[in-house]
């Protein structure tokens, strides 16, 4: 079914599921906005890329897509909580109405560090779609407004997710198997 034979060691949300969760998050968010004031899709790289195009092609209404790279895992496997822009956005976003979209928020310091980060240069609004979220992020002070799945926390990989850059282009959310990183 997938070529990391003996990789993973459970399947944690189906490629189906994904897509019909994304369909509702799509409706939801476009609901929020006017063809008058479009969203402007902010997609956090690596991770959302995966997330960001089913998201755009879901949502009823136009949008626009901008890049941001940001990262604060590296490779290995928890948060050092030092964010550090790789790839700033291209465009001027003043009077814009941003849409973060991010594949997960997990101790929840890079959505936290983004959000002020983007907050000073002007925008008309910051709302924020998380596809995955897991329980730790919730301590953090940031309204994330469309959340896909509540999941637990364990390492998980897979639609945009990686572990040391690899299984990203799974159309699935699994679990690593342990004897993968310890
Ligand atoms: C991952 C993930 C989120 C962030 C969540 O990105 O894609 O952006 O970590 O973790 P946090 O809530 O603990 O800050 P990563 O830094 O691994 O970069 P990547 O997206 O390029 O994989
Ligand atoms: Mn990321
Ligand atoms: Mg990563």
């Amino acid at each position: 079914v997938h070529g990391y034979p003996g990789e993973l060691s459970a399947m944690l949300i189906p490629a189906q599921a994904l897509q019909a969760k994304i369909g509702e998050l799509a409706r939801a968010v476009a609901a929020d906005h006017t063809l008058e004031s479009p969203p402007l899709l902010i997609c956090v790289l690596k991770g959302a890329v995966i997330f960001v195009t089913d998201f755009a092609r879901a949502m009823p209404i136009p949008s626009e897509l901008e890049f941001m790279a940001v990262t604060s895992y590296g490779s290995a496997t928890s948060s050092s909580g030092v964010v550090r822009i790789l790839k700033d956005l291209d465009r001027d976003i003043t009077g814009r109405r941003v849409v973060i979209v991010e594949d997960i928020i997990d101790s929840g310091l890079t959505l936290s560090w983004l959000v002020k980060n983007l907050a000073t240069r002007g925008p008309a609004a910051i709302d924020v779609v998380a596809l995955l979220r897991k329980p730790e992020a919730v301590k953090v002070d940031v309204d994330v407004r469309y959340v896909g799945f509540d999941i637990p926390t364990e390492f998980v990989v897979g639609y945009g997710l990686d572990y040391a850059e690899r299984y990203r282009d799974l159309p699935f959310v699994g679990l690593l198997g342990e004897h993968m990183y310890r």
